[in-house]
């Protein structure tokens, strides 16, 4: 096992936060830098992605590093039958860093206790997925000038996002104020409303999306309803279009007023926002190249200021 390996957001302290922010700061200033030459990394993607392996990619390549892996797991012999513990140690026989997505709830937390070389989760099933959220929480740094005290609405699918469950656990060092907006079928797993409990962080459920909690937020997140995970398909196309943002609809919200969204996007913001300087999802996603060279850093031991 590698005590470098980043699984779960909860695996940093407040200050591992403020760390990683000061050195994506860094990386936007000045994002090609020759500190991986002679480093190999593995992104192997058992699901799908756009953003997270692209930007990871992205981010080996500037600081002069070399990738391998694959973009679908047909392509690999886990569609053989091939077991995860033996790919990752088969893996961790050519590369000094693995980048894993997987379905599997702890599939990443597994894998790192299997080699000694760094993991870092790209998204494992409903879980957690912490590069993301280190994106998320550098992206409400840049917009709000702080982290402290922010009300955020969280819209959509609370029960299978993952980013939704990650951005809970990251920004409960900083005296947040939540708004979960779902429908019933989706609403928050109970377990994080009790970590919400046991750190006395405020929270209130809604089920109608309303401009009075547009009205009171600094940060809006949407979110997909995530059709993968639905076993019924019936059930999914329920409540597929259960929200929709519309422009009209940020009329009155304060200035500071930033709309993120992990992305893909399906239909859950209308493409009417997109001229909205409120609009920030297409920023956050840049931010995330920044933040995924620091965190690669960091998981490899590489200062960089
Ligand atoms: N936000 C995110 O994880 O996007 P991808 O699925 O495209 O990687």
């Amino acid at each position: 096992m590698n005590k470098n390996s980043l699984v779960s957001i909860s695996d940093y302290t407040k200050d591992d936060i403020w760390r990683i922010i000061q050195s994506a700061k860094s990386f936007e200033e000045q994002p090609n830098r020759s500190v991986l030459q002679g480093k190999i990394a593995a992104t192997l993607f058992f699901e799908p992605s756009t953003r997270t392996r692209l930007s990871f990619e992205t981010a080996v390549n500037r600081l002069g590093g070399k990738i391998i892996g694959f973009a679908d797991a047909a392509t690999s012999s886990s569609s053989k039958g091939e077991t995860l513990k033996d790919t990752i140690s088969m893996v961790s026989n050519y590369v000094d860093l693995i980048i894993m997505r997987h379905h599997l709830e702890g599939a990443a937390r597994y894998a790192s206790e299997i080699t000694n070389v760094p993991v870092i989760n790209a998204g494992d099933g409903a879980n957690q997925h912490p590069t993301q959220t280190m994106l998320d929480i550098y992206s409400i740094y840049k917009t709000q000038g702080t982290l402290d005290n922010i009300h955020i609405t969280m819209v959509g699918d609370l029960k299978y996002g993952r980013t939704v469950h990650s951005l809970i656990f990251g920004m409960s060092h900083f005296n947040p104020t939540f708004h979960f907006v779902a429908p019933e079928e989706l609403r928050l797993p109970e377990v994080y409303k009790n970590f919400c409990d046991k750190h006395n962080i405020r929270y209130y459920e809604h089920t109608e999306f309303s401009e009075d909690v547009i009205n009171v937020s600094d940060i809006l997140y949407m979110t997909r309803v995530q059709r993968e995970r639905f076993t019924d398909l019936i059930e999914y196309e329920k409540v597929k279009n259960v929200y929709i943002l519309r422009n009209k609809m940020l009329a009155n919200s304060k200035d500071n007023l930033r709309v993120l969204h992990p992305l893909p996007r399906v239909n859950e913001i209308a493409y009417d926002v997109d001229d909205n300087p409120k609009a920030y999802f297409i920023e956050q996603a840049k931010n995330g190249m920044y933040v995924r060279e620091a965190i690669i850093c960091d998981v490899l031991g590489i200062p960089c200021k």
